[in-house]
């Protein structure tokens, strides 16, 4: 069982600026959260923190029942996955997989017999096992995102963190990606946190959203209670802006005579 706990967490950088402000917040075990908000409004810093890669200025983040704040991110029980995903090129599908399980300590190091197992299952699991001799280039991009994904899940993570993954795919692939995330969270159960700032990803991924504006919390809920209740007027703007979007799309494809 693992819950993920914000305590009181403010994030101050180095010129004075609060990019996360109070954040209390609680993920349960085998949730899937998604982080929700405009462009700078705190999402990659918030997620950043979780991972070890920014230090929490104030407050304290949970794991289970260690408060992380000081463990480096390797030892933190996570898997990443970010919009810049940038894979080996000069590597095969199989060596990009295990990679990161290869260059372990010595001490923490799987036995090769287990990392070959691992590579196998996690390319089963992606549907990659035609693809693990090729090299990146000669995947589609949708082959080589789930070896991203592939990279996060080897090591069976605690948490599953993804920072915008889908934002280089183009809109037919990103659709198919979604799919492909929330039948792998149904699969394996892996409490998750996804950041994005598209409403409909997060409305189509997500147990539950939480929207953000200029570092704060604005309201948390499953998807439709958020949108049919919304609490403040951000959150009402926020959240109608992509029905706008939708009828736009609509216009431009059926323009009229
Ligand atoms: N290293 C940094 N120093 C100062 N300000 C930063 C730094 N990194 C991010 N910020 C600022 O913090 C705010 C939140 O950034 P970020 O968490 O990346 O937002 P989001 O992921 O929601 O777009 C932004 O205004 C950004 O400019
Ligand atoms: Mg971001």
């Amino acid at each position: 069982m693992v819950e993920v706990r914000y305590e009181n967490v403010t994030k101050r950088y180095d010129n004075g600026f609060e990019a996360v402000r109070n954040l209390d917040l609680s993920i349960s075990d085998g949730e899937f959260l998604v982080l929700l908000g405009p462009s700078g409004c705190g999402k990659s810093t918030t997620l950043r923190m979780l991972a070890g890669l920014e230090d929490v200025s104030e407050g304290n983040i949970v794991i289970g029942d260690t408060r992380v704040n000081d463990l480096p991110p390797g030892a933190r029980g996570l898997g990443m996955v970010f919009q810049s995903y940038a894979l080996y090129p000069h590597m095969t599908i199989a060596e990009n997989l295990s990679f990161g399980l290869r260059m372990e300590n010595p001490e923490s190091r799987l036995p090769d017999e287990e990392i070959v197992k691992r590579v196998q299952d996690v390319a089963k699991l992606m549907e990659l096992v035609d693809q693990l001799t090729k090299k990146p280039k000669q995947l589609s991009g949708g082959q080589r995102q789930r070896v991203a994904l592939g990279r996060a899940l080897i090591r069976r993570p605690q948490v599953l963190l993804m920072d915008e993954p889908l934002s280089n795919l183009d809109a037919e692939l990103r659709h198919q990606m979604r799919q492909e995330i929330r039948r792998l969270h149904d699969q394996l159960g892996t409490t998750t946190v996804y950041v994005t700032h598209d409403q409909i990803e997060a409305m189509t991924l997500a147990d539950r959203i939480v929207i953000m504006d200029k570092g704060e919390l604005q309201q948390h809920g499953a998807p439709l209670d958020v949108y049919n209740n919304p609490e403040n007027e951000f959150v009402r703007g926020f959240l109608c802006k992509h029905i706008d979007e939708i009828v736009d799309t609509a216009n431009s494809l059926f323009p009229r005579e």
